[in-house]
């Protein structure tokens, strides 16, 4: 039985080569005057994309100021510095040039220079609701968190090292530039986390008990066979234009939406569980669930036995033999393979990290406080539940 439900996509999307030639134009279109450009590291000035979009808003006639050094699991004290920045300077735009982490800090921002009397905080720590954001312009050069077209944030507080979501459709960016091309310097390992990132946030959305419509699930299967297909392509040859192009599709409309029409709103108990990892452990998102998940779903796989049948025989290709149990469990096996092809971690050992006894505990008790209780669709999780799946992902080799 489908769900009612609202779908809501404001983000225009500009997808192919030499898209980004369009970003002052863009921000004009969009009410920008005063702009903060917003970008991480090293990988978008090396590619003299910055020095890029620089000379476009200098040609344009846009006001503009510029804040890099977004780091992965973007920071708080970032998001502040930015505020500072924006408010000296009566900031009306905010352009974000990166990934999930540099979209993430730049709503954070947009969040807070709209409300300048409210600590942003806040929003994260879930004590209010934002009532105003500034717009936000993105320019993508990876595909994986899905931010670009998201109404979310996720800001790690480095006083606590804790990381929260902020989700609120005030803050989907006004649009959003997609070149694959951008995305072709990516490390093999960020283009595997990112293609994790992608299958996840379908797979959230599809192990559900609540609610299910064929179109929505077709569309979710095609898309994560789209997303395995290519990801294993890239491993070979990850220049490869088309093949980075429908990883850069698959990664927006994963995140959208789309992939949950007529259901209860997804399961994300795995989102959960690897926020507490990248919180505690600063690892990369995408490899942290890859690491969580199988744990995850052979805690839960019983609970939501027909989906998970479904998804073995639809999306990983298992053969029609044996119990409903056994098929479910050979698509688990399956999604885990297709992590090893990618190298992608499936334990917390091949992710890096070995937490100790009381971290998890922790970890369990942190992310119970973060999801209210408890979370979950294909089966509800309470924080002793938590702390078992991180102590089987803990105990795998
Ligand atoms: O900082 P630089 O030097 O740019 O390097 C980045 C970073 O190290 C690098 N990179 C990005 N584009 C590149 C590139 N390197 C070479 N060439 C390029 N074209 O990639 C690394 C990762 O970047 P990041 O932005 O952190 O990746 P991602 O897009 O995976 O974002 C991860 C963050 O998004 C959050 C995650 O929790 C994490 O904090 N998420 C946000 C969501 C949302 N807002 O809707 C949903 C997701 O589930 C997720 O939680
Ligand atoms: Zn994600």
């Amino acid at each position: 039985m489908a769900f009612n439900f609202e779908y809501y996509t404001p983000t225009r999307i500009i997808f192919g080569r030499n898209t980004e030639d369009q970003v002052a134009n863009l921000i004009k279109r969009y009410g920008g005057s005063r702009v903060l450009l917003h970008y991480g590291g090293q990988s978008a000035v090396r590619s003299g994309l910055i020095d890029r979009v620089k000379k476009s808003l200098d040609a344009a006639g846009l006001f503009h100021v510029e804040l890099g050094g977004v780091v992965p699991n973007p920071r708080l004290s970032k998001v502040r510095t930015g505020v500072g920045l924006g408010n000296l300077n009566q900031i009306d735009f905010l352009l974000a040039v990166g990934g999930g982490s540099v979209i993430d800090s730049a709503k954070a921002i947009a969040y807070a220079l709209a409300e300048p009397n409210e600590d942003v905080w806040d929003l994260y720590a879930r004590k209010r609701q934002a009532k105003a954001c500034l717009p936000v312009g993105v320019v993508l050069t990876i595909a994986a968190a899905g931010s670009e077209m998201s109404n979310s944030s996720v800001i790690t507080n480095d006083e606590t090292y804790t990381k929260r979501g902020y989700t609120n459709n005030l803050s989907r960016p006004k649009f959003a530039i997609m070149n694959p091309e951008l995305t072709l310097t990516l490390p093999d390992y960020q283009t595997a986390c990112g293609c994790v990132d992608i299958m996840m946030h379908t797979m959230e959305r599809y192990f559900t008990n609540g609610g299910n419509m064929e179109i929505t699930d077709n569309i979710a299967e095609g898309l994560m066979r789209t997303v395995i297909h290519n990801a294993k392509i890239l491993v070979e040859n990850p220049v490869d234009y088309d093949a980075r192009a429908e990883i850069m599709w698959a990664s927006s409309l994963s995140h959208n939406g789309l992939t949950g029409c007529g259901n209860d709103g997804g399961d994300f108990s795995s989102h959960a569980l690897e926020h507490e990892l990248s919180g505690m452990f600063g690892v990369a998102h995408g490899a942290g669930l890859a690491a969580i998940w199988g744990s995850w779903a052979r805690y839960v796989y019983q609970n939501c036995l027909p989906r998970f049948k479904k998804f073995a025989l639809n999306v990983m290709q298992v053969e029609n033999i044996g119990s409903d149990e056994e098929i479910a469990l050979k698509g688990i096996e399956a999604v885990e393979n297709f992590y090893r092809e990618i190298k992608m971690p499936t334990s917390l050992k091949e992710l890096g990290i070995e937490p100790t006894d009381s971290q998890m505990v922790e970890m369990a008790k942190r992310c119970a406080v973060a999801v209210g209780g408890s979370r979950g669709s294909a089966k509800k999780l309470f924080e002793e539940d938590m702390l078992k799946i991180y102590q089987a992902a803990n105990s795998r080799d």
